[in-house]
């Protein structure tokens, strides 16, 4: 379960309070939690997430990275420099980013190359704006089809260091902060097509599914066994939800 905080809370002391009391959400044996805050606020998290109680199934991630490790690449932070602050995770090519930063699948798929070589774990995010959704689901599914083959190029020599090296989140764009969530059935369609998409990853990819989950929704999400968890925005900002997603996660 990822909590992605986006560019959100607007200070540093909102977003240690913020993460102290994610930290303290009740973790169940099946559930890892892995919380990705802007990259200013995460040198603080991170001395914060060293000295917990138990750091079991706690992880922390970054929301991008880049593909080189250092150089002249103003602005840039690279995956080893994420990873000795104590980060396991990157989210690379959201929706948001490949919008308002123009990334694309060439540069997406660079970052997840640099990051898996790195032994950073990636949060690899794929899903069809509404246009395309409108044509149907197979347009969706090509459009996904797509991207997986372009972000996923160069990748299977890379040798995978536990099941969660590689995550897939789907996140139709339609459904992101919008309140319309994708039906679970069809949620639970376009994981098993990603699936299907990168069985040549050995061990299988993890499939998540974003887009407006909430502590009502999540259940029906996790029911379908191709969905291994979620990628939340804006309910991992609010602790006690981010909380109740988090027991149901745990009893499914
Ligand atoms: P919301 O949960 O706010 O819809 O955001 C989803 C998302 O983009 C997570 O990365």
């Amino acid at each position: 379960m990822v909590a992605n905080w986006k560019e959100n809370p607007e200070t540093e002391a909102e977003a240690l309070g913020l993460f102290r009391k994610l930290a303290k959400i009740p973790r169940n044996r099946n559930t890892e939690i892995v919380i990705c805050p802007p990259f200013v606020y995460l040198e603080k998290i991170a001395e914060e997430f060293k000295n917990l109680e138990s750091r079991a199934r706690l992880a922390l991630g970054g929301q991008d990275i880049f593909w080189e490790k250092t150089g002249a690449f103003t602005g840039e932070i690279g995956p080893t420099m994420l990873r000795s602050l104590g980060a396991a995770y990157a989210i690379i090519g959201h929706s948001e980013r490949r919008k308002f930063l123009r990334e694309t699948d060439e540069m997406v798929n660079k970052k997840v190359v640099a990051s898996l070589e790195a032994g950073l774990k990636v949060i690899l995010c794929v899903g069809e704006p509404l246009a395309i959704r409108r044509q149907g689901f197979t347009a969706a599914k090509k459009f996904v089809r797509r991207q997986l083959a372009e972000d996923l190029r160069r990748t299977s020599h890379i040798k995978f260091q536990t099941s969660s090296s590689l995550v897939i989140a789907y996140e139709p764009i339609w459904a992101i902060g919008t309140g319309k969530n994708c039906p679970p059935f069809d949620a639970a369609r376009m994981a098993a097509f990603i699936k299907l998409q990168a069985r040549h990853l050995k061990p299988p990819v993890r499939v998540l599914y974003g887009g407006s989950v909430n502590s009502k929704n999540i259940a029906d999400y996790l029911k379908n066994k191709e969905i291994g968890g979620a990628l939340v925005g804006g309910a991992s900002l609010n602790a006690a939800e981010f909380g109740r997603i988090i027991k149901a996660a745990g009893s499914r």
